[in-house]
């Protein structure tokens, strides 16, 4: 027996500035996809259990489970994080004061963001907490599984794969949609998963 996912149909972001309904509409299709095949894959590893078979074909689906787990969850975190005309980091909250400790201010975090989102292939940018530190790093992570630092929590994920900007900006736009994602981030949201992971040490 393993969990059954369902979509978080409460993270769907609304009305943002610059990043259109009908960009979010397919994207959020897609997220709908990997929860569908998290859950497939589950059942198929299940039956291969009860039944004893650890076969390679077992071991192949086993290996799609950072795939596809991590493309549900990232995109549950990039949904999360976006909504229109909220204000930047506050200046002297926590968020304001690590992002200040571990990149020298949130203009330099912004710069390194940016630049990691432009960086070539299909990837995600990612602003981790180090909880056993408390120090803040931004990350490259290919496809959906490969380059995560284990034990950080994700604070900011941006989507940098084509199917997030296509609709909006064509294939040559992905300097354009980080600029509007940019645009859209949640700062309180990014605060709220700072504020917890610290909690949860
Ligand atoms: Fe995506």
């Amino acid at each position: 027996m393993a969990y059954t996912y369902q979509a978080r149909a409460e993270l769907r972001p609304r009305e943002l500035d610059g990043i259109s309904e009908k960009q979010i509409q397919q994207h959020w299709t897609l997220y709908e996809g990997y929860v569908k095949n998290v859950n497939e894959l589950n059942k198929r590893l299940s039956e291969h259990i009860q039944k004893g078979d650890f076969s390679p074909e077992y071991a192949e689906l086993k290996r799609r489970l950072g795939f596809e787990y991590n493309g549900m969850i990232l995109h549950e975190h990039y949904f999360a994080a976006l909504k229109p005309g909220q204000a930047p980091a506050n200046d002297g909250s926590r968020l304001d004061r690590l992002l200040k400790q571990s990149f020298g201010g949130f203009e330099e975090w912004r710069k390194e963001f940016t630049a990691i989102g432009k960086m070539r292939g299909i990837g995600w940018a990612i602003l981790y907490l180090d909880p056993a530190h408390e120090a803040l790093s931004n990350h490259w992570v290919t496809l959906h599984e490969d380059g995560h630092p284990a034990g950080f929590t994700p604070l900011l994920v941006m989507d940098v794969w084509e199917h997030a900007y296509m609709v909006d900006w064509g294939a040559t736009g992905r300097p354009d949609y980080i600029t509007a994602f940019l645009k859209n981030v949640d700062w309180r949201k990014v605060e709220q998963n700072l504020e917890a992971a610290l909690k949860a040490v």
